[in-house]
């Protein structure tokens, strides 16, 4: 296996403390053995827990700053109270709604790098790019700025999520995301990263019928899943595709 796998749950603003707790009881009671994809449950802070067996926690944001007066920001030290191993970093949702920009988005993988939390970088497109043929130069754009100045030995991890993708229901079709993750892949070395070995994950509307077509792609090391993450059960039988597509 060339690139490790990985399936993401992405909570988004869902679920309390106690949901989430017996949400991962009982994922970790599903997944007794240690698996050989990365199975990584991405709550919200309030949910974060010591950790569980055969499961990684990440966070879906963090400031980028260190410290400092930014009220009702989170810092990367601070979720390392927990144990955290992965953050969301980029995400169209942030991107979006809280104006996130690409330079920020590289000071917040420094910044995690720095903590030794493992980035899960996302990028894609919205609609009107895919129409105008901009693909190339947004995700050109994405990943350039935001690896700007990263130590291309840095443990990352590059969601692609077509933004008209995400909670919609509409999956891209299979030529099209083997096509842009090889487009990404072809970005990664074209800025000094090796493009074979960083795995790229795939998102927007995955779930429990087509992820098995989805991960029989090479190009695709797994996933990152919104709506169907929030069902331990529909969860799982995604990630047991991931499995045992190796
Ligand atoms: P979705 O969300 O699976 O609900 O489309 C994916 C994401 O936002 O990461």
């Amino acid at each position: 296996m060339l690139r490790d796998l990985f399936c993401v749950a992405n909570f988004k603003m869902n679920k309390n403390r106690y949901e989430t707790i017996s949400y991962l009881k009982k994922l970790s009671i599903l997944n007794k053995i240690k698996s050989k994809t990365n199975l990584i449950v991405c709550p919200p802070y309030t949910s974060l827990t010591e950790s569980i067996k055969n499961i990684s926690l990440g966070v879906q944001n963090i400031n980028s700053n260190t410290n400092g007066a930014y009220t009702g920001e989170i810092s990367a030290e601070m979720v390392c109270d927990f144990d955290v191993q992965y953050v969301i970093l980029g995400h169209s949702e942030r991107r979006e709604f809280f104006n996130e920009n690409d330079n920020e988005i590289n000071k917040k993988i420094k910044i995690a790098l720095k903590y030794n939390l493992k980035p899960i970088l996302c990028v894609g497109e919205n609609l009107n790019q895919r129409k105008n043929n901009q693909v190339l130069k947004i995700l050109e754009q994405q990943l350039s700025i935001s690896l700007d100045n990263i130590d291309i030995k840095s443990n990352i991890v590059i969601a692609y999520e077509p933004v008209w993708a995400i909670g919609t229901g509409e999956t891209a079709s299979t030529d099209l995301i083997t096509e842009t993750h090889n487009m990404i892949r072809k970005i990664l070395n074209d800025i000094g990263f090796d493009g074979e070995k960083i795995s790229i994950l795939y998102g927007g509307s995955v779930n429990r019928n087509n992820a098995k077509d989805l991960i029989a792609l090479k190009d695709v090391d797994g996933f990152l899943i919104g709506g169907a993450s929030l069902d331990v059960n529909h969860f799982y039988d995604i990630f047991k595709y991931i499995e045992e597509s190796v």
